[in-house]
């Protein structure tokens, strides 16, 4: 035991080591997809968070996705807008749409058919972008699902993304892709338990939720990242590690109060929005946000 907290104590003294000599965190330059809520509701049910009985407020969904797109524009993040289309009331989760890198787009297939429609219309604003556009021939949620770390594809399997769609990723992006299994149906995305914090990588590189994923996909994370952050319960209650990360800001929600101190011991700087709306559809900030790296 006393071994232990020795090499923990050790590690938080190199974290701030590194912090004082390599200076701030630098910030990279992002791109990325949204979509306004406009025809936001909860009309079904795919996730344990979403309740059709319960009331939700189309207006506030709007004025609390706004804050999110005013603070990516304070970022100095350029943010593109794909059209909502009414009667899909999921598409502000752009996370979804598909997985962009290389520029080439592997657009999704949902597996609920609630959601199918995205696909095709996530894909097609790929296609006039000028991106070259993938289908898919597994089940697949975007970047819900894969998160690249360094030139690694770290990609979630268990309740959306079918295991196959990794070996079409790594096929199509010629880079490693590492399966991770998740178990805890409330945190149904790998974004709603993982977060990259610095997309170059490194040990201590992202954040997740260790009871989320099964055994194996557990020990493969402490394996990569023996210094990442462990969220607690209370910030993955309000999906805390739905982050975004610019490699020096990370947006997250503003109740994950513990990560937001957590992450600032490392140099970071977090920034709270609130999304208590569309948490109501299990969404938060990375699940309104795809990457483009075009
Ligand atoms: N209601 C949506 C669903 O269940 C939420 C999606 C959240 N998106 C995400 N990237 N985690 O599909």
């Amino acid at each position: 035991m006393m071994c232990l907290m020795t090499v923990v104590e050790d590690r938080e003294t190199l974290f701030q080591a590194d912090i004082a000599t390599l200076g701030e965190r630098t910030a990279s330059p992002k791109t990325v997809l949204m979509c306004r809520p406009e025809h936001f509701t909860v009309r079904y049910r795919i996730n344990p968070w979403m309740e059709p009985a319960n009331p939700t407020d189309t207006g506030v969904a709007l004025r609390q996705w706004q804050t999110l797109y005013d603070t990516y524009e304070r970022l100095g993040y350029r943010v593109e807008l794909i059209a909502p289309i009414a009667g899909l009331p999921d598409m502000v989760d752009a996370a979804n749409g598909g997985f962009v890198l290389d520029g080439i787009a592997y657009a999704a297939r949902f597996h609920y058919a609630e959601r199918g429609p995205e696909g095709p219309a996530y894909a097609s604003w790929f296609a006039d972008r000028g991106l070259r556009v993938v289908e898919a021939v597994s089940v697949n949620e975007g970047e819900g699902d894969f998160l690249k770390v360094g030139e690694t594809i770290f990609a979630g399997t268990g309740f959306r993304s079918d295991a196959a769609s990794h070996a079409e990723l790594a096929r199509i992006y010629d880079r490693e892709v590492v399966t991770l299994r998740l178990v805890d149906p409330s945190f149904y995305h790998l974004d709603t338990a993982f977060a990259v914090l610095d997309d170059a990588g490194g040990p201590a590189s992202v954040a997740y939720l260790p009871r989320a994923f099964d055994d194996a996909s557990r020990a493969v994370l402490e394996r990569r990242f023996p210094d990442a952050v462990l969220a607690t319960d209370a910030d993955a209650a309000v999906l805390g590690l739905n982050a975004f990360s610019d490699g020096r800001n990370v947006v997250i929600a503003s109740r994950a109060r513990t990560f937001a101190r957590d992450l600032e011991a490392r140099g970071y700087v977090a920034h709270g929005v609130d999304l208590s709306e569309l948490l109501l559809g299990g969404g938060g900030v990375k699940c309104c946000t795809l990457e483009l790296r075009w």
